[in-house]
């Protein structure tokens, strides 16, 4: 019989693949950059893992929720996406009539890759009260086989929220999946698949930086696994670090989640000293696919409005209700 437990994460490089913009370079394309924000009427849209001087350009920088609120309600005629493949085509899937454009199309996710559509479609078969949960970072076909979408920020409402007579299948991060169930107390069948950068931290990674910074605070992303979480002062998603560092009393905090995050962080707690959380078998907290974007490919694609994002619009359609189910249970109070 066919058993989630059959599906692993692909295997993906580990080591980061990270292209640097020329210093002297920067200036003068973030000024052209900005000069073709007006004149294509784009927002520029950037996730919190994007290299400092996309974020530097951005409109909004954020996590994936928070992108997808705002790419829910923006009048921009085109919506330039910072961020890998699935979030700008979770943009497309709600802006159907819109330009979503990328500054790479190869920016995928290992999460995403873990949770085929057909595979889905064959493990649903085998429950027909399974309601099934599926985190962000999946293929619009994944969304379009789900009742609900959630993000890091909302998991715990989004499973809160779902039906109790319906068996909960949460696809497709197991450790997201692992923590909210903690949180929740609800029962959920877990699809097998993992970030490849979160689960480079290790228990023993956090305890050693732990002792040599006996007072400083952990922070670290629920996409880590279980041994991590439990060490961590407080597991959340990338936009309530934000807001937990600067309501936090101390100095130094260490942080458990893509390299990114650290510019982010530095900028809106300017007095704070953040310490990235060292992974144990290399410097493997950068996310590959998230540094596929650079400065001028973010250039080029305002230029050729390409790469674009196109989806048949039936597979969109579905991908929508899901989507806004979860806005929508994400508004409430
Ligand atoms: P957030 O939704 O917390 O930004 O996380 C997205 C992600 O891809 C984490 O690896
Ligand atoms: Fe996917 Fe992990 Fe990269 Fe986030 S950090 S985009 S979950 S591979």
């Amino acid at each position: 019989m066919f058993n989630a437990a059959d599906v692993q994460s692909v295997g993906v490089d580990r080591f980061p693949l990270r292209a640097v913009t020329p210093p002297a370079q920067i200036d003068a394309l973030a000024r052209d950059i900005l000069a073709l924000k007006k004149k294509l009427n784009a927002v520029i849209l950037a996730h919190n893992y994007q290299v400092p001087e996309i974020q530097d350009v951005a409109d909004v920088v954020g996590d994936s929720l928070g992108l997808a609120q705002h790419a829910a309600k923006t009048d921009a005629d085109v919506i330039v996406f910072c961020g890998v493949h699935f979030m700008a085509e979770t943009a497309k899937i709600l802006n159907p009539g819109k330009i979503v454009i990328l500054p790479d199309a190869d920016a995928g996710c290992s999460l995403e890759s873990s949770c085929p559509g057909p595979k889905l479609k064959a493990f649903q078969a085998t429950n027909p009260n399974f309601w099934t949960i599926a985190y962000i970072n999946c293929s619009a076909e994944v969304k379009a086989l789900s009742d609900c979408i959630c993000t890091s920020g909302n998991a715990v409402k989004v499973v809160e929220a779902a039906p109790k007579d319906r068996d909960i299948l949460f696809v497709p991060d197991e450790n997201l999946g692992g923590w909210v169930m903690e949180q929740t107390g609800r029962p959920m069948t877990l699809w097998k698949g993992d970030c490849y950068v979160h689960v480079e931290w290790t228990h023993a990674a956090i305890t050693r930086i732990r002792q040599k910074h006996p007072g400083a605070p952990v922070v670290a992303h629920p996409e880590c696994p279980k041994a991590v979480r439990m060490l961590a002062d407080e597991v959340c998603s990338t936009e309530k670090m934000v807001t937990w560092c600067q309501r936090s009393t101390a100095k130094d905090i260490i942080i458990a989640t893509e390299a990114g995050m650290l510019h982010r962080l530095k900028k809106e707690c300017p007095d704070k000293n953040f310490i990235p959380a060292p992974t144990d078998r290399c410097a493997c907290n950068e996310c590959r696919f998230m540094k596929m974007n650079t400065l001028e490919k973010l250039h080029d694609c305002m230029v050729a409005l390409a790469p674009r994002i196109e989806l048949p619009p039936e597979l969109g359609a579905r991908g929508r209700i899901a989507i806004e189910r979860m806005l929508e249970i994400s508004a409430r109070p």
